[in-house]
């Protein structure tokens, strides 16, 4: 039973850091004037002794990002104000224990796949054949199932050049891992270049026809983690439909206009000013939990796709993607259960996610985008998040 497992090591003080720095001179906390950097550090190990790592990736510029060798997770990522004091800006938890026992709910900083979002009652047909997934979000399969990518050990690889610095993470699953076919080699590249923008860049081949969705489930709060909710935040989504939901969360099949309702972030609202409307779609997901169909030019060309701003600190993050979706997610379902990386609790809209993504249930969908992947092809995807300040 490799992954849910007890832990034989703890969350390592950032005095222990400064392992393997690439290129030389890894620079401190913080790191404002020197180039970017990347350090690598223990980070404990699962009980069946798979050591796990974490890697350090500083711009240079203020932005410094800590990824995990275990679930790809990204755990902090402090960026800078206007006046260039920074926070942890992404939801997580102080130690790997606490990922292991308890990131299976919230997800927070993970790789997912292999099928990001949901799919109805867990079942696909692809070529006549019929796959049965684990139902782990009754009645649908979510996030890949049982034992995701979120929560595996990924090879991983610091890469540089041009400015930046990455990290590259491999984990190749096997034919039926979690029921779905074909051996899926992935490969997972994020980037930080010395501009303060995290890129993850997603590739992923097979041995046989299959289905991928690939994302990235950060949670974000840009007042910094732990400092209570986001509904001041102001959202503003390139969408101007959406994929509505039955009860379940599965979407019906249509593609509807957001123009009139609480779903319309074509301009820039707070996420709470109409998050308490007596709308059915907001009743099903106890807040928003939507997928957004973004407004691309050509499919598969980067495209905006959402732009937050704190009204507060004034930290803005903009994300940009080659996927035709992005759900919104407004941590609806903290429910102050969980004790995050600084210690704090959290409550319901404490943060929340902007996954890029196929649309959910696509292999159940003959209208959407399709998520099939087949031997030959390959799987290509790329999402930036940039931090700035006003
Ligand atoms: C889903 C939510 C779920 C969350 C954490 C999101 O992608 O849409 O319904 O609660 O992930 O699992």
């Amino acid at each position: 039973m490799k992954g849910l497992l007890a832990l034989t090591g703890a969350a390592i003080s950032a005095a222990a850091l400064a392992v393997a720095a690439v290129p030389a001179g890894a620079q401190p906390a913080g790191g404002v004037g020197s180039g970017p950097s990347i350090a690598k550090e223990p980070f404990g190990a699962l009980a069946d002794g798979t050591k796990v790592d974490r890697y350090t990736l500083t711009s240079g510029k203020g932005v410094r990002v800590r990824i995990l060798t275990y679930g790809g997770i990204v755990q902090t990522l402090e960026a800078p104000d206007a006046r260039g004091r920074t926070a942890n800006v992404v939801l997580g938890f102080a130690t790997l224990k606490d990922y292991v026992d308890k990131n299976g709910g919230p997800y927070f900083g993970a790789i997912i796949g292999r099928y990001a979002n949901r799919i109805a009652k867990g079942r696909f047909t692809l070529d006549g054949k019929t796959y049965q997934l684990a139902i782990n979000n009754d009645p649908n399969s979510l996030h890949g199932g049982l034992k995701g990518f979120n929560t595996k050990v990924w090879k991983a690889q610091p890469v540089s050049g041009g400015g930046s610095v990455g990290l590259r993470l491999d984990y190749t699953s096997p034919d039926g891992e979690e029921n779905y076919p074909g051996t899926l080699k992935t490969t997972v590249t994020y980037t930080l270049t010395k501009g303060n923008e995290l890129r993850v860049a997603y590739h992923a081949t097979t041995d046989k026809a299959t289905v991928v969705n690939l994302t990235n489930h950060s949670y974000f709060n840009l007042a910094g983690e732990g400092t209570g909710g986001i509904y001041d935040h102001l959202l503003q989504l390139n969408a101007s439909r959406f994929t509505p939901v039955d009860s379940t969360l599965i979407p019906t099949g249509q593609l509807a206009p957001v123009k009139g309702t609480p779903f319309d972030f074509t301009r820039p609202h707070a996420i709470g000013e109409r998050i308490r409307v007596g709308d059915q779609q907001l009743l099903y997901g106890q807040g928003y939990d939507h997928n957004f169909v973004l407004d691309q030019r050509r499919p598969g060309e980067p495209t905006q796709a959402a732009r937050v701003t704190d009204p507060r600190s004034g930290r803005v993050l903009n994300i940009t993607t080659t996927e035709p979706g992005i759900q919104f997610y407004s941590g609806n379902f903290l429910d102050g259960t969980l004790v995050g990386t600084s210690g704090r609790v959290y409550r319901q809209g404490d943060g929340f996610a902007l996954e890029t993504q196929h649309f959910p249930d696509s292999p159940n969908q003959p209208n959407f985008p399709s998520t099939v992947l087949r031997p030959g092809q390959a799987f290509d995807s790329a999402t930036t998040y940039s931090f700035s300040a006003r």
